[in-house]
Protein backbone atom coordinates (compact mmCIF):
# COMPACT_ATOMS: atom_id res chain seq x y z
CA UNK A 1 0.00 0.00 0.00
CA UNK A 2 1.06 3.32 -0.97
CA UNK A 3 0.02 6.74 0.99
CA UNK A 4 -0.86 9.98 -0.68
CA UNK A 5 0.26 13.26 1.42
CA UNK A 6 -2.12 14.94 3.55
CA UNK A 7 -4.51 17.58 2.22
CA UNK A 8 -4.10 15.30 -1.38
CA UNK A 9 -7.20 16.64 -3.30
CA UNK A 10 -9.56 14.15 -4.22
CA UNK A 11 -12.19 14.91 -7.57
CA UNK A 12 -14.23 13.91 -10.04
CA UNK A 13 -14.31 16.22 -13.18
CA UNK A 14 -17.27 16.70 -15.79
CA UNK A 15 -17.46 19.42 -18.83
CA UNK A 16 -21.06 21.17 -19.10
CA UNK A 17 -22.04 20.62 -22.98
CA UNK A 18 -20.94 16.98 -21.98
CA UNK A 19 -23.23 16.00 -19.84
CA UNK A 20 -25.90 19.04 -19.36
CA UNK A 21 -28.66 18.92 -22.08
CA UNK A 22 -30.94 21.27 -21.81
CA UNK A 23 -29.50 23.00 -24.82
CA UNK A 24 -32.70 25.45 -25.88
CA UNK A 25 -33.60 25.63 -22.09
CA UNK A 26 -34.18 28.86 -20.00
CA UNK A 27 -32.47 31.07 -22.43
CA UNK A 28 -29.65 29.35 -23.46
CA UNK A 29 -27.90 30.06 -26.89
CA UNK A 30 -26.59 27.53 -29.27
CA UNK A 31 -23.22 26.67 -28.98
CA UNK A 32 -20.37 25.74 -31.37
CA UNK A 33 -21.05 22.29 -30.80
CA UNK A 34 -24.46 22.37 -31.55
CA UNK A 35 -25.61 21.16 -34.78
CA UNK A 36 -21.97 20.29 -34.82
CA UNK A 37 -21.17 17.05 -37.41
CA UNK A 38 -20.25 14.68 -38.03
CA UNK A 39 -20.33 12.94 -34.57
CA UNK A 40 -20.39 8.88 -34.24
CA UNK A 41 -24.07 7.50 -34.66
CA UNK A 42 -25.11 11.02 -35.66
CA UNK A 43 -25.11 12.06 -31.95
CA UNK A 44 -25.42 14.99 -30.46
CA UNK A 45 -25.33 17.14 -26.90
CA UNK A 46 -28.88 17.96 -26.94
CA UNK A 47 -30.10 15.68 -23.97
CA UNK A 48 -26.63 14.15 -23.30
CA UNK A 49 -26.85 13.03 -19.37
CA UNK A 50 -29.82 15.88 -18.80
CA UNK A 51 -27.61 16.63 -15.96
CA UNK A 52 -29.66 20.18 -16.12
CA UNK A 53 -32.38 18.60 -14.82
CA UNK A 54 -30.98 15.53 -12.42
CA UNK A 55 -28.01 17.94 -10.74
CA UNK A 56 -29.39 17.07 -7.35
CA UNK A 57 -29.26 13.44 -8.06
CA UNK A 58 -25.63 13.77 -9.40
CA UNK A 59 -24.84 15.93 -6.20
CA UNK A 60 -25.94 12.78 -4.33
CA UNK A 61 -23.78 10.47 -6.28
CA UNK A 62 -20.60 12.80 -5.77
CA UNK A 63 -21.44 12.65 -2.02
CA UNK A 64 -21.70 9.25 -1.96
CA UNK A 65 -18.26 8.88 -3.63
CA UNK A 66 -16.65 10.68 -0.69
CA UNK A 67 -14.49 13.41 -3.21
CA UNK A 68 -13.13 16.56 -1.76
CA UNK A 69 -13.77 18.38 -4.75
CA UNK A 70 -16.17 18.55 -7.89
CA UNK A 71 -14.97 20.00 -11.37
CA UNK A 72 -17.07 21.30 -13.54
CA UNK A 73 -18.19 23.99 -16.37
CA UNK A 74 -19.97 26.63 -16.89
CA UNK A 75 -21.53 27.24 -20.04
CA UNK A 76 -21.23 30.11 -21.28
CA UNK A 77 -23.92 30.15 -23.72
CA UNK A 78 -26.00 29.55 -20.78
CA UNK A 79 -24.77 32.45 -18.99
CA UNK A 80 -24.62 35.24 -21.52
CA UNK A 81 -26.94 34.07 -24.72
CA UNK A 82 -26.48 36.94 -26.98
CA UNK A 83 -24.12 38.81 -24.84
CA UNK A 84 -26.73 39.54 -22.22
CA UNK A 85 -26.70 38.35 -18.47
CA UNK A 86 -29.51 35.26 -18.44
CA UNK A 87 -30.53 34.95 -14.94
CA UNK A 88 -31.69 31.12 -15.12
CA UNK A 89 -28.37 30.32 -16.98
CA UNK A 90 -26.33 31.72 -13.34
CA UNK A 91 -29.25 30.11 -10.78
CA UNK A 92 -28.28 26.92 -12.16
CA UNK A 93 -24.56 26.87 -11.43
CA UNK A 94 -25.52 29.08 -8.29
CA UNK A 95 -27.76 25.98 -7.09
CA UNK A 96 -25.30 23.41 -7.69
CA UNK A 97 -22.23 25.55 -6.10
CA UNK A 98 -24.92 25.78 -2.64
CA UNK A 99 -25.43 21.97 -3.67
CA UNK A 100 -21.62 21.01 -3.56
CA UNK A 101 -20.95 23.02 0.00
CA UNK A 102 -23.88 21.92 1.62
CA UNK A 103 -22.30 18.07 0.53
CA UNK A 104 -18.83 19.64 1.91
CA UNK A 105 -17.44 19.25 -1.47
CA UNK A 106 -15.10 22.17 -3.09
CA UNK A 107 -16.43 23.40 -6.50
CA UNK A 108 -13.65 24.02 -8.60
CA UNK A 109 -15.02 25.92 -11.59
CA UNK A 110 -13.67 25.76 -15.55
CA UNK A 111 -15.22 28.84 -17.37
CA UNK A 112 -14.61 27.30 -20.83
CA UNK A 113 -14.84 23.81 -21.64
CA UNK A 114 -15.22 24.25 -25.65
CA UNK A 115 -19.07 25.75 -25.72
CA UNK A 116 -18.11 28.95 -27.44
CA UNK A 117 -21.27 30.60 -28.44
CA UNK A 118 -22.12 30.22 -31.46
CA UNK A 119 -22.63 34.18 -32.61
CA UNK A 120 -19.17 34.84 -31.60
CA UNK A 121 -17.57 32.15 -34.15
CA UNK A 122 -19.93 34.05 -36.72
CA UNK A 123 -17.93 36.85 -36.07
CA UNK A 124 -14.45 35.23 -36.13
CA UNK A 125 -14.35 32.86 -33.11
CA UNK A 126 -10.92 32.75 -31.64
CA UNK A 127 -9.52 33.80 -34.53
CA UNK A 128 -10.89 37.27 -33.74
CA UNK A 129 -9.12 39.17 -31.03
CA UNK A 130 -12.40 40.41 -29.45
CA UNK A 131 -13.36 36.80 -28.13
CA UNK A 132 -10.83 37.21 -25.63
CA UNK A 133 -12.59 40.36 -24.33
CA UNK A 134 -15.70 38.83 -24.44
CA UNK A 135 -14.29 36.25 -22.59
CA UNK A 136 -13.35 38.55 -20.09
CA UNK A 137 -16.40 39.93 -19.79
CA UNK A 138 -18.19 36.62 -19.17
CA UNK A 139 -15.24 35.47 -16.53
CA UNK A 140 -16.41 38.68 -15.08
CA UNK A 141 -20.17 38.01 -14.94
CA UNK A 142 -19.23 34.65 -13.73
CA UNK A 143 -17.01 35.83 -10.97
CA UNK A 144 -19.54 38.18 -9.40
CA UNK A 145 -22.06 35.26 -9.13
CA UNK A 146 -20.12 32.34 -8.18
CA UNK A 147 -17.06 34.35 -6.61
CA UNK A 148 -17.87 34.32 -3.14
CA UNK A 149 -18.59 30.24 -2.95
CA UNK A 150 -15.98 28.97 -5.68
CA UNK A 151 -12.28 28.86 -4.45
CA UNK A 152 -10.57 27.36 -7.56
CA UNK A 153 -10.75 28.65 -11.33
CA UNK A 154 -10.07 27.04 -14.36
CA UNK A 155 -9.91 29.67 -16.99
CA UNK A 156 -9.67 27.60 -20.08
CA UNK A 157 -9.68 23.41 -20.21
CA UNK A 158 -6.94 22.12 -23.01
CA UNK A 159 -6.48 25.23 -25.47
CA UNK A 160 -4.64 22.79 -27.59
CA UNK A 161 -7.50 21.19 -28.40
CA UNK A 162 -9.66 24.23 -29.23
CA UNK A 163 -6.66 25.78 -31.65
CA UNK A 164 -5.14 22.14 -32.75
CA UNK A 165 -8.53 20.14 -33.47
CA UNK A 166 -11.04 22.97 -33.83
CA UNK A 167 -8.75 24.90 -36.41
CA UNK A 168 -6.40 22.02 -37.47
CA UNK A 169 -7.86 19.09 -38.01
CA UNK A 170 -11.24 20.08 -38.05
CA UNK A 171 -12.10 16.96 -35.55
CA UNK A 172 -13.71 19.43 -33.12
CA UNK A 173 -15.60 22.69 -33.68
CA UNK A 174 -15.62 24.44 -35.14
CA UNK A 175 -14.51 22.47 -37.84
CA UNK A 176 -11.62 24.27 -39.38
CA UNK A 177 -8.66 23.59 -40.95
CA UNK A 178 -6.14 25.86 -42.04
CA UNK A 179 -2.46 26.12 -40.32
CA UNK A 180 -2.47 29.87 -39.66
CA UNK A 181 -5.84 29.64 -37.79
CA UNK A 182 -4.48 27.02 -35.16
CA UNK A 183 -1.50 29.70 -33.60
CA UNK A 184 -4.26 32.64 -33.84
CA UNK A 185 -6.80 30.87 -31.83
CA UNK A 186 -3.79 29.64 -29.89
CA UNK A 187 -2.67 33.14 -29.54
CA UNK A 188 -6.58 34.81 -28.46
CA UNK A 189 -7.15 31.82 -26.65
CA UNK A 190 -3.97 32.48 -24.24
CA UNK A 191 -5.34 36.29 -24.26
CA UNK A 192 -8.61 35.40 -23.14
CA UNK A 193 -6.77 33.27 -20.12
CA UNK A 194 -4.69 36.25 -19.26
CA UNK A 195 -7.69 38.74 -19.21
CA UNK A 196 -10.02 36.79 -17.38
CA UNK A 197 -7.11 35.44 -14.76
CA UNK A 198 -6.75 38.87 -13.39
CA UNK A 199 -10.82 39.11 -12.99
CA UNK A 200 -11.13 35.97 -10.43
CA UNK A 201 -11.02 35.39 -6.92
CA UNK A 202 -9.34 32.37 -5.11
CA UNK A 203 -6.94 29.80 -6.66
CA UNK A 204 -6.72 30.59 -10.10
CA UNK A 205 -5.73 28.35 -13.03
CA UNK A 206 -5.49 26.91 -16.57
CA UNK A 207 -6.04 23.21 -17.88
CA UNK A 208 -3.33 22.12 -20.88
CA UNK A 209 -3.16 18.77 -22.07
CA UNK A 210 0.41 18.81 -22.55
CA UNK A 211 2.22 16.33 -25.14
CA UNK A 212 3.94 13.89 -23.76
CA UNK A 213 6.31 13.23 -27.23
CA UNK A 214 8.71 10.68 -26.96
CA UNK A 215 11.33 9.17 -29.79
CA UNK A 216 14.68 8.90 -30.46
CA UNK A 217 15.27 11.42 -32.67
CA UNK A 218 16.06 14.72 -30.09
CA UNK A 219 15.08 17.42 -32.83
CA UNK A 220 11.88 15.81 -33.80
CA UNK A 221 11.11 15.91 -30.11
CA UNK A 222 12.21 19.08 -29.78
CA UNK A 223 10.61 20.68 -32.87
CA UNK A 224 7.09 19.11 -32.19
CA UNK A 225 7.58 20.07 -28.26
CA UNK A 226 7.79 23.52 -29.68
CA UNK A 227 4.78 23.84 -31.64
CA UNK A 228 2.67 21.72 -29.44
CA UNK A 229 3.75 22.97 -26.34
CA UNK A 230 5.51 25.86 -26.60
CA UNK A 231 2.89 27.69 -28.00
CA UNK A 232 0.91 27.36 -24.43
CA UNK A 233 3.43 26.88 -22.20
CA UNK A 234 5.80 29.53 -23.17
CA UNK A 235 3.54 33.03 -22.85
CA UNK A 236 1.18 31.15 -19.77
CA UNK A 237 4.36 29.87 -18.00
CA UNK A 238 7.42 31.96 -18.82
CA UNK A 239 6.09 35.02 -20.78
CA UNK A 240 7.18 34.53 -23.83
CA UNK A 241 6.82 32.57 -27.49
CA UNK A 242 9.61 30.27 -27.85
CA UNK A 243 11.69 31.41 -30.79
CA UNK A 244 11.87 27.84 -32.09
CA UNK A 245 7.92 27.79 -32.66
CA UNK A 246 8.36 31.26 -34.36
CA UNK A 247 11.38 29.45 -36.94
CA UNK A 248 9.17 26.19 -37.13
CA UNK A 249 6.08 28.14 -38.48
CA UNK A 250 7.41 30.98 -40.07
CA UNK A 251 5.99 29.56 -43.57
CA UNK A 252 2.34 28.97 -41.82
CA UNK A 253 1.98 32.38 -40.22
CA UNK A 254 3.67 35.75 -39.79
CA UNK A 255 2.55 36.08 -35.70
CA UNK A 256 1.72 39.37 -36.14
CA UNK A 257 -1.57 38.95 -34.19
CA UNK A 258 0.92 38.86 -31.23
CA UNK A 259 0.53 42.45 -30.15
CA UNK A 260 2.99 44.21 -27.95
CA UNK A 261 1.73 43.93 -24.29
CA UNK A 262 0.07 40.48 -24.83
CA UNK A 263 2.39 38.54 -23.66
CA UNK A 264 2.72 40.44 -20.54
CA UNK A 265 -1.03 39.90 -20.19
CA UNK A 266 -1.10 36.46 -20.80
CA UNK A 267 1.84 35.64 -17.92
CA UNK A 268 -0.71 36.22 -15.66
CA UNK A 269 0.14 34.76 -12.10
CA UNK A 270 -0.90 31.32 -11.45
CA UNK A 271 -1.59 29.61 -8.19
CA UNK A 272 -1.58 26.17 -9.97
CA UNK A 273 -1.40 24.42 -13.60
CA UNK A 274 -3.90 22.03 -14.10
CA UNK A 275 -2.44 18.54 -16.02
CA UNK A 276 -4.99 16.47 -18.15
CA UNK A 277 -3.19 13.17 -18.97
CA UNK A 278 -4.07 10.61 -21.31
CA UNK A 279 -1.29 9.08 -23.48
CA UNK A 280 2.21 9.74 -25.20
CA UNK A 281 3.01 10.32 -28.45
CA UNK A 282 5.79 8.97 -30.76
CA UNK A 283 7.88 11.18 -33.47
CA UNK A 284 9.63 10.74 -35.59
CA UNK A 285 11.64 12.33 -38.42
CA UNK A 286 10.76 11.10 -41.77
CA UNK A 287 7.22 11.65 -42.68
CA UNK A 288 4.47 13.64 -43.66
CA UNK A 289 3.06 15.28 -40.77
CA UNK A 290 -0.06 15.57 -39.01
CA UNK A 291 -2.79 18.66 -38.88
CA UNK A 292 -2.52 18.75 -35.47
CA UNK A 293 0.91 19.35 -35.55
CA UNK A 294 1.28 22.62 -38.13
CA UNK A 295 4.83 23.31 -38.59
CA UNK A 296 6.39 19.85 -38.42
CA UNK A 297 5.15 18.76 -41.80
CA UNK A 298 8.08 16.27 -42.12
CA UNK A 299 7.70 14.39 -39.04
CA UNK A 300 5.80 11.26 -38.59
CA UNK A 301 3.95 10.56 -35.75
CA UNK A 302 2.56 7.61 -34.32
CA UNK A 303 1.17 5.70 -30.87
CA UNK A 304 3.48 4.04 -29.02
CA UNK A 305 2.90 0.06 -29.06
CA UNK A 306 1.17 -1.06 -26.23
CA UNK A 307 -2.01 -2.11 -25.11
CA UNK A 308 -5.06 0.49 -25.45
CA UNK A 309 -8.25 1.80 -23.82
CA UNK A 310 -11.55 1.75 -26.07
CA UNK A 311 -10.09 5.05 -27.90
CA UNK A 312 -7.11 3.33 -29.23
CA UNK A 313 -4.83 5.20 -26.87
CA UNK A 314 -1.71 3.36 -25.40
CA UNK A 315 -2.36 2.89 -21.59
CA UNK A 316 1.47 4.89 -20.39
CA UNK A 317 1.64 5.37 -16.58
CA UNK A 318 5.01 6.51 -16.61
CA UNK A 319 4.30 9.07 -19.05
CA UNK A 320 2.74 10.67 -16.30
CA UNK A 321 5.62 10.74 -14.28
CA UNK A 322 7.63 12.37 -16.89
CA UNK A 323 5.01 14.89 -17.64
CA UNK A 324 5.03 15.79 -13.92
CA UNK A 325 8.42 15.90 -13.34
CA UNK A 326 9.22 17.83 -16.37
CA UNK A 327 7.11 20.44 -15.51
CA UNK A 328 8.08 20.40 -11.70
CA UNK A 329 11.70 20.84 -13.33
CA UNK A 330 10.95 23.30 -15.85
CA UNK A 331 8.77 25.67 -13.66
CA UNK A 332 9.16 25.17 -10.33
CA UNK A 333 7.24 26.69 -7.55
CA UNK A 334 3.83 25.90 -9.62
CA UNK A 335 1.46 23.62 -7.85
CA UNK A 336 0.07 21.26 -10.24
CA UNK A 337 -3.31 19.18 -10.08
CA UNK A 338 -3.97 16.47 -12.28
CA UNK A 339 -7.60 18.09 -13.39
CA UNK A 340 -8.29 14.98 -16.00
CA UNK A 341 -7.23 11.49 -16.07
CA UNK A 342 -9.13 8.36 -16.86
CA UNK A 343 -10.15 5.83 -19.45
CA UNK A 344 -12.80 5.03 -22.08
CA UNK A 345 -13.96 1.44 -21.56
CA UNK A 346 -17.05 -0.46 -23.12
CA UNK A 347 -18.03 -2.46 -19.49
CA UNK A 348 -21.21 -1.57 -17.37
CA UNK A 349 -20.25 -2.66 -14.49
CA UNK A 350 -17.44 -4.81 -14.43
CA UNK A 351 -14.58 -2.15 -15.34
CA UNK A 352 -11.30 -3.94 -14.00
CA UNK A 353 -9.33 -1.79 -17.09
CA UNK A 354 -10.61 0.79 -16.06
CA UNK A 355 -9.90 -0.29 -12.14
CA UNK A 356 -6.31 -1.20 -14.06
CA UNK A 357 -5.79 2.03 -15.76
CA UNK A 358 -6.78 4.24 -12.65
CA UNK A 359 -4.58 2.44 -10.51
CA UNK A 360 -1.57 2.70 -12.80
CA UNK A 361 -2.00 6.46 -13.37
CA UNK A 362 -1.98 7.31 -9.64
CA UNK A 363 0.81 5.22 -9.45
CA UNK A 364 2.38 7.10 -11.55
CA UNK A 365 1.64 10.51 -9.76
CA UNK A 366 3.03 8.82 -6.38
CA UNK A 367 6.52 7.99 -8.50
CA UNK A 368 6.27 11.91 -8.71
CA UNK A 369 5.51 13.29 -6.18
CA UNK A 370 7.82 11.00 -4.43
CA UNK A 371 10.63 12.28 -6.74
CA UNK A 372 9.87 15.56 -6.05
CA UNK A 373 7.20 17.24 -8.14
CA UNK A 374 4.22 19.46 -5.92
CA UNK A 375 0.82 17.67 -7.18
CA UNK A 376 -1.89 18.95 -5.24
CA UNK A 377 -4.64 16.74 -6.67
CA UNK A 378 -6.44 14.36 -8.90
CA UNK A 379 -9.63 14.60 -10.30
CA UNK A 380 -10.65 11.47 -12.40
CA UNK A 381 -11.96 12.04 -15.81
CA UNK A 382 -15.34 11.48 -15.72
CA UNK A 383 -17.96 11.33 -12.88
CA UNK A 384 -20.52 9.87 -15.89
CA UNK A 385 -20.19 8.43 -19.06
CA UNK A 386 -21.22 11.08 -21.07
CA UNK A 387 -21.09 12.84 -24.45
CA UNK A 388 -17.39 12.06 -25.83
CA UNK A 389 -17.09 15.10 -28.34
CA UNK A 390 -16.75 13.89 -32.05
CA UNK A 391 -17.58 9.82 -30.86
CA UNK A 392 -20.54 10.92 -29.29
CA UNK A 393 -21.75 8.55 -26.63
CA UNK A 394 -20.08 5.32 -28.04
CA UNK A 395 -17.13 5.69 -25.88
CA UNK A 396 -18.08 5.55 -22.24
CA UNK A 397 -15.37 7.40 -19.87
CA UNK A 398 -17.51 6.98 -16.53
CA UNK A 399 -17.08 5.19 -13.24
CA UNK A 400 -20.86 5.28 -13.40
CA UNK A 401 -22.54 4.10 -16.23
CA UNK A 402 -25.58 5.99 -17.42
CA UNK A 403 -28.35 4.13 -19.25
CA UNK A 404 -28.99 7.24 -22.36
CA UNK A 405 -32.60 5.42 -22.69
CA UNK A 406 -33.64 5.77 -19.09
CA UNK A 407 -30.86 8.09 -17.76
CA UNK A 408 -30.37 5.59 -15.10
CA UNK A 409 -26.81 6.00 -13.47
CA UNK A 410 -25.07 2.22 -11.90
CA UNK A 411 -22.01 2.11 -10.34
CA UNK A 412 -19.20 0.78 -12.12
CA UNK A 413 -16.41 -1.17 -9.71
CA UNK A 414 -14.56 1.93 -10.66
CA UNK A 415 -16.21 4.13 -9.02
CA UNK A 416 -16.34 1.88 -5.17
CA UNK A 417 -12.49 1.00 -5.76
CA UNK A 418 -12.13 5.33 -6.52
CA UNK A 419 -13.99 6.12 -3.51
CA UNK A 420 -11.97 3.61 -1.53
CA UNK A 421 -9.31 5.01 -2.63
CA UNK A 422 -10.08 8.63 -1.86
CA UNK A 423 -11.15 7.89 1.86
CA UNK A 424 -8.08 5.82 3.10
CA UNK A 425 -5.52 7.82 0.84
CA UNK A 426 -3.89 5.06 -0.02
CA UNK A 427 -3.16 3.09 -3.28
CA UNK A 428 -3.54 -0.54 -2.81
CA UNK A 429 -1.57 -3.09 -3.99
CA UNK A 430 -2.29 -3.75 -7.69
C1 LIG B 1 -10.22 15.66 -22.74
C2 LIG B 1 -11.40 16.58 -22.57
C3 LIG B 1 -12.59 15.95 -21.91
C4 LIG B 1 -12.80 14.53 -22.37
C5 LIG B 1 -11.52 13.75 -22.25
C6 LIG B 1 -11.64 12.30 -22.64
O1 LIG B 1 -9.46 16.07 -23.82
O2 LIG B 1 -11.02 17.72 -21.82
O3 LIG B 1 -13.70 16.77 -22.16
O4 LIG B 1 -13.28 14.54 -23.65
O5 LIG B 1 -10.53 14.33 -23.02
Amino acid sequence: MRRFPEGFVWGAATAAYQIEGAVAEDGRAPSIWDGFGPIANGDTGETACDHYHRYREDLGHLADLGVGSYRFSVSWPRVLPYGKVERRGLDFYSRLVDGLLERGIEPAATLYHWDLPRELEERGGWTDRDTAHRFAEYAAVVAEELGDRVPTWITLNEPWCSAFLGHGTGEHAPGRRDPEAVFTAAHHLNLAHGLAARLLPGRRGVTLNPQVLRGPDAAAVRRADAVGNGVFFGPLLSGAYPEELFAHTAHLTDWSFVRDGDVETIHAPLDFLGVNYYTTTVVAPGGTGRADFPGCEDLAFSAEPGPVTDMGWTIEPSGLTELLLRLSREYPGLPLVITENGAAFPEPVRDEGRIGYLHGHLGAVLDAIEAGADVRGYYVWSLLDNFEWAFGYGKRFGIIHVDYETQRRTWKDSARWYRDVAASATLPDA
